[in-house]
């Protein structure tokens, strides 16, 4: 499969041997996985769009363990992918050949709380909802948010260092994790898990890990700031006629609701059919052109009521939004966040997905999906926009029956090309992983490539940690 949509040689890395396998046994005992099931799984992404074909897979527990088990792989030349939740959307996330998953599963122990500051130290496996319900019961929140809750890492979010819902918000992940534990290729534990909110003390080696996509080193730790718990959300979505409509809302809501103002997202008629169509949800307002949905955290629910009503009946009289309904109960709030949160989910059952994530102006970044749906016509079944409009990313994605090489043709590199032309990123929040790395230089000039490489060579020599991703194959 990977083979012929991707192809890609397998370089001169060692084959994993049964010496191998026995010396992991004595690393990590009864931690050792070569059950064809389990392998299965973590061979393939969750898209089901690349499939590598790994015959064992790690579970280690500690941070000495990892450390031990890449000591052991770098003297022995073989390949490591280290994996979390493989919730990824770029195929970073899986081996390209037989290259050994090395899993966090087992490494989701809470390490610290600090009640007054919000500071949570944690291992890298932790799955970022049970984080969220751990720091919700002290009256915090993860600084992210998103539609993979449920099975993605912590230590995978920083790996790609993951956008998402509340980025709008919180900021990226660049500010919000304060430390992190990684060890290197060579087993080198570098322990920078600090919690503290200031420190100038030479370079901010943490921030090279948060996106390197498994390729600079395994994160085994992170510490991370947690804000305050809004005492009062409020969810409304709403319908517009127009792009331009969406745009203006946003203006609007921004300075209506300035500090209350936690999310700003947007989808069109054609996810609204998808949700509907393949999960049976029911859209809340009359069909639109165009859906947001627009959340407000604070701490006074009476104060935010009273803007958020201003802002509506403002956006409602000016003809930006046709329809719309609010939310403040838990369930309803859900039931909203479900049909833009799930849009991915609905795509996935409509067949193949050819997935973008970009950033592009706001102005012009609803455009692209006009124009490529025009450019494509019947060969496509669905091209869609969606995403975070308040952050300057756009979802771009198209579907077709299975796998088309000829809409590839047509997709790529027309999308880069028209991205790089309107200066936005080939990869707002997904990373480049296996699919996208050869479209890096769409977005970064040859010079910033080439320290890519060179800080690649200098913390991988022997470029064992998650080969064939993230960096384009060196001439
Ligand atoms: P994996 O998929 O297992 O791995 C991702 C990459 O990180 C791989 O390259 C892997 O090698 C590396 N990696 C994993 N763990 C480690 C580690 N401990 N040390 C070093 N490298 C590691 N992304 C967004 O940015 N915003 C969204 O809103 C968003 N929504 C999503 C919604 C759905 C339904 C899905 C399926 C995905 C979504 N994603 C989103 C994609 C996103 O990248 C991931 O969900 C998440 O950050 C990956 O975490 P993971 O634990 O699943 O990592
Ligand atoms: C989202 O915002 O829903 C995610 O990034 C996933 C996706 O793009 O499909
Ligand atoms: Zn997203």
């Amino acid at each position: 499969l990977t083979q012929e949509r991707y192809p890609v040689k397998r370089l001169p890395f060692s084959t994993p041997s049964e010496a191998d396998l026995a010396a992991f046994e004595r690393i990590i005992p009864g931690r050792v996985v070569t059950d064809t099931e389990v392998l299965a799984a973590s061979n393939v992404d969750w898209l089901r769009t690349v499939r590598g074909c790994s015959r064992v897979l790690l579970r280690p527990r500690t941070s000495e363990e990892v450390a031990h088990i890449l000591r052991y792989c770098h003297e022995r030349n073989l390949a490591v992918n280290p994996q979390g939740g493989n919730t990824g959307m770029v195929g970073g996330s899986v081996p390209v050949f037989d290259e050994i998953i090395l899993s966090t599963a087992l490494m989701n122990q809470v390490i610290s709380f600090h009640s007054v500051s919000g500071t949570l130290v944690c291992q890298a496996g932790c799955i970022l909802e049970e984080l969220s319900q751990y720091v919700e019961a002290r009256g915090f929140v993860m600084p992210l948010d998103l539609g993979a809750k449920g099975s993605c890492h912590i230590g995978g979010n920083v790996a790609t260092n993951a956008g998402g819902l509340r980025f709008l918000r919180y900021g990226s992940l660049h500010g919000t994790v304060l430390g992190l534990e990684v060890v290197l290729a060579d087993g080198t534990v570098l322990n920078c898990l600090s919690a503290l909110r200031k420190d100038n003390t030479g370079y901010d080696l943490k921030q090279l890990f948060i996106g390197s996509e498994g390729t600079l080193g395994v994160i085994t730790a992170v510490s991370i700031q947690c804000p305050p718990k809004p005492r009062a959300v409020n969810v409304a979505f709403l319908g517009c006629p127009g792009f331009a409509e969406v745009l203006q809302t946003f203006s609007t809501c921004k300075g209506l609701l300035g500090e209350i103002l936690s999310a700003y997202e947007f989808m069109d008629a054609e996810c609204m059919w998808l949700v509907r169509h393949h999960l049976h949800l029911t859209s809340p307002v009359q069909e639109s052109p165009f859906y947001v949905l627009i959340e407000t955290s604070g701490s006074r629910a009476e104060h935010d009521a009273e803007k958020l009503n201003d802002f509506l009946e403002q956006a409602l009289r000016s003809g930006l939004v046709t329809d719309g309904t609010v939310a403040t109960d838990q369930m309803k709030l859900k039931a909203l966040w479900a049909l833009r949160e799930r849009i991915s989910e609905a795509l996935s059952w409509d067949g193949y997905v050819y997935k973008y994530d970009l950033s592009l102006p706001t102005d012009t970044l609803y455009d692209l999906v006009t124009d490529l749906r025009a450019r494509l016509g019947s060969q496509a079944k669905h091209v869609v926009g969606y995403g975070h409009l308040g952050d300057g990313n756009l979802h771009l994605n198209v579907t077709s029956e299975a796998f088309s090489r000829s809409l590839l043709d047509a997709l790529e590199p027309y999308v880069y090309e028209w991205t790089a032309g309107h200066r936005g990123s080939v990869s707002a929040e997904h990373g480049l992983g296996f699919k996208k790395k050869d479209a890096l230089h769409y977005s970064k000039p040859p010079a910033a490539l080439r320290l890519m490489q060179q800080l690649k060579a200098l913390l991988d020599p022997k470029g064992i940690l998650n080969p064939y991703k993230t960096l384009p194959a060196q001439a």
